[in-house]
Order: structure tokens, then C-alpha cells, then sequence
């Protein structure tokens, strides 16, 4: 799986696998990251918002692996939506992950997460964190840049005004929730899908259908979710600071059917995401 990649209208490689590091603090990121690299992983999925860039960072120059081998992406904070703030925040990140440039940067949000699928869409906001994007990406920082968590009007917004178009938005798609005409959207427009959650969070992992497939094919529901994902052609982040859990999330050579993923489309929608629920992404509402 180490070698597969995805290339972005730019012409730079992805990786179709990458470490996600959501809820990992940064001594956790830290250990993850040498730990999933030492793996064969190249791909490492951070934020702003995590608060683990520091720890990112650390793990990338104690790995041992030369930085041009490595993919980094990380996202704008979802509650900055002025130029000078994101370009700020574009140069913190630089410095805390102490890298001469971010791989991927992406806008983590077209809302800020308090108002996250509510009324006011930041149309004209995000228009001016597009160009700090633009800007950093001309000016070197960054080598390519996108979108997470937009919707086609989100996205025709920005295709509208841009400069350079997104070259990828990182959603929640997953077997049991499946964007599936966003994606193809997406797609139609050359803009790469990363999908994030793909193992649900976690809420998928007892899910007794899917079970039944995974059984079939001889691999575990975390792999069947993640090759699933692959077969639609999306690159996947699953999390995991777990290294046995890191081997088997790469361990993905063998293909679904067509007629399973028929069926894996259609398993039952998930109804919610059990303790995690309250995050804006999963549906939730913070106060
Ligand atoms: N752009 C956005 O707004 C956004 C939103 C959410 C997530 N993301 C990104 O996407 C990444 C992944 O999403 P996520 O963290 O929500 O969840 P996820 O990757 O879908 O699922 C993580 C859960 O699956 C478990 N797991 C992982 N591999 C496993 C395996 N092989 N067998 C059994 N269990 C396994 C993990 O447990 P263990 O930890 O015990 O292994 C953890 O409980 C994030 O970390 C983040 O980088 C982005």
C-alpha cells in the first residue's frame, strides 16, 4: 500500500494511506509518527486545531526518514476567516511542526465549527482565506492546497474566484455514511477526496453486515472500510496510535466485488456516532 499515490492537478504524489492524529496530543503524536513511519507510512494527517503540530513536528525529525519522503498536511484553524490571521497561522504551523514547507494545507472548515451546516455559509470569507492560501502556496510555504468539509456550493464559491483550484476536499465518507454525489462532484472537477473517519470513528467496527463481508474477504472491518474507500477512489487517514492497528489498516491487498460494493454503499446509514457525537462533524452542536 506504501507506494500507492494519487496525483493532485499540481503533479505532486499523495500517498492513498496516511496517518490520521486526531485526539493525539503531542507526546502521543510524537510516538506515532516514528512509529507509523518506521511502518512504512509516508503520509501523516495534522491540524492546527489538534494541537499536536509540536509533536508532528518532533516525529518527523527523529524518524529518520529525509523529509522530501515524507507527505504533511495540516489545516487552517475553521475560526479564521481574515487573511492576515491565516497567514499567521500558516507560518505557526511551519514553526511548530519545524518544516521549511507544509506538503498540503487545507481550510479545516468553511464555517467555524460553533456554526458549522448553520445559515451563514462565510461565502465572501472564505474567498480571502483561498487567496492567503494561494499566496502561501506561490510564496513556496506550502505545496499544494484544498478544501475540508466544503459542499458544492462551498466549493463553486471558491471555483468561481480562484486562482489556482482546490486540489483536494478531505470529508467524512465512510462505509455506512458515503457522500456519494458530493464525491462525484469532486471528482468531476479534478479535486481529490480524502476521506477522513473512514473507520467511522470507530463506529462501524461491530456493525454485523459489515462484519459478514469483512468475514468473506478475510480481513477486518478496518479493512474492508479503508479498501472500500480506496476502491472509490479516495486516499484514507485512518487513526490509530496503535502500531498492530498501523500494519493491519495498511494491509490491503485484496479487492472488493462490484456487487459488495453495492452492498457496502447501502448498509444501513449510521444513526450516530455513540460518546463522540457532539462533535460538529458527526452531527453534534458545541456550545
Ligand atoms: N477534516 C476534518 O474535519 C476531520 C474530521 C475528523 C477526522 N479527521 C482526520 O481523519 C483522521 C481519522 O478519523 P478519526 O480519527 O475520526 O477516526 P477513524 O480513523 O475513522 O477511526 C479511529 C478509530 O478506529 C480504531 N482503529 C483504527 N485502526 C483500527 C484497526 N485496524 N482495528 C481496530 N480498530 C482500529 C481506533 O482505535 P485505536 O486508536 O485503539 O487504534 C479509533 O478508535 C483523524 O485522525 C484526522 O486526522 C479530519
Amino acid at each position: 500500500m506504501f507506494n500507492e499515490t494519487n496525483t493532485l492537478t499540481n503533479g505532486i504524489e499523495i500517498p492513498k494511506l496516511g496517518l490520521g492524529t486526531w485526539l493525539l496530543d503531542d507526546e502521543q503524536a510524537h510516538q506515532a509518527v516514528r512509529d507509523v513511519v518506521s511502518i512504512g507510512y509516508r503520509h501523516i494527517d495534522t491540524a492546527q486545531a489538534y494541537m499536536n503540530e509540536t509533536g508532528v513536528g518532533k516525529g518527523i525529525r527523529s524518524c529518520g526518514i529525509a523529509r522530501e519522503e515524507l507527505f504533511i498536511t495540516t489545516k487552517v484553524a475553521a475560526e479564521l476567516k481574515n487573511y492576515d490571521a491565516v497567514t499567521k497561522s500558516i507560518d505557526g504551523s511551519l514553526a511548530k511542526l519545524g518544516l521549511d514547507y507544509i506538503d498540503l494545507m487545507i481550510i479545516h472548515s468553511p464555517q467555524p465549527w460553533k456554526e458549522f451546516r448553520e445559515d451563514n455559509r462565510y461565502f465572501e470569507e472564505n474567498k480571502v482565506v483561498w487567496k492567503a492560501l494561494e499566496d502561501a502556496y506561490k510564496a513556496g510555504k506550502v505545496k499544494a492546497i484544498g478544501l475540508s468539509n466544503f459542499l458544492q456550493d462551498d466549493i463553486e464559491n471558491i471555483l468561481t474566484s480562484c486562482e489556482i483550484k482546490p486540489m483536494v476536499n478531505q470529508i467524512l465518507a465512510h462505509v455506512r455514511n458515503t457522500p456519494l454525489s458530493l464525491i462525484e462532484f469532486c471528482q468531476e472537477n479534478d479535486i481529490l477526496v480524502e476521506a477522513y473517519s473512514p473507520i467511522a470513528h470507530g463506529a462501524v467496527l461491530d456493525h454485523a453486515d459489515v462484519k459478514v463481508i469483512a468475514d468473506k474477504y478475510g480481513v477486518t472491518v478496518a479493512q474492508l472500510c479503508l479498501r472500500y474507500n480506496i476502491q472509490l477512489g479516495l486516499v484514507v487517514i485512518p487513526k490509530t496510535a496503535n502500531p498492530d492497528h498501523m500494519r493491519n489498516n495498511a494491509e490491503l491487498d485484496f479487492i472488493i466485488s462490484d456487487a459488495d460494493m453495492e452492498s457496502l454503499k447501502h448498509v444501513e446509514p449510521i444513526q450516530d456516532y455513540g460518546e463522540h457525537s457532539f462533535f460538529p462533524v458527526f452531527g453534534g452542536k458545541l456550545k
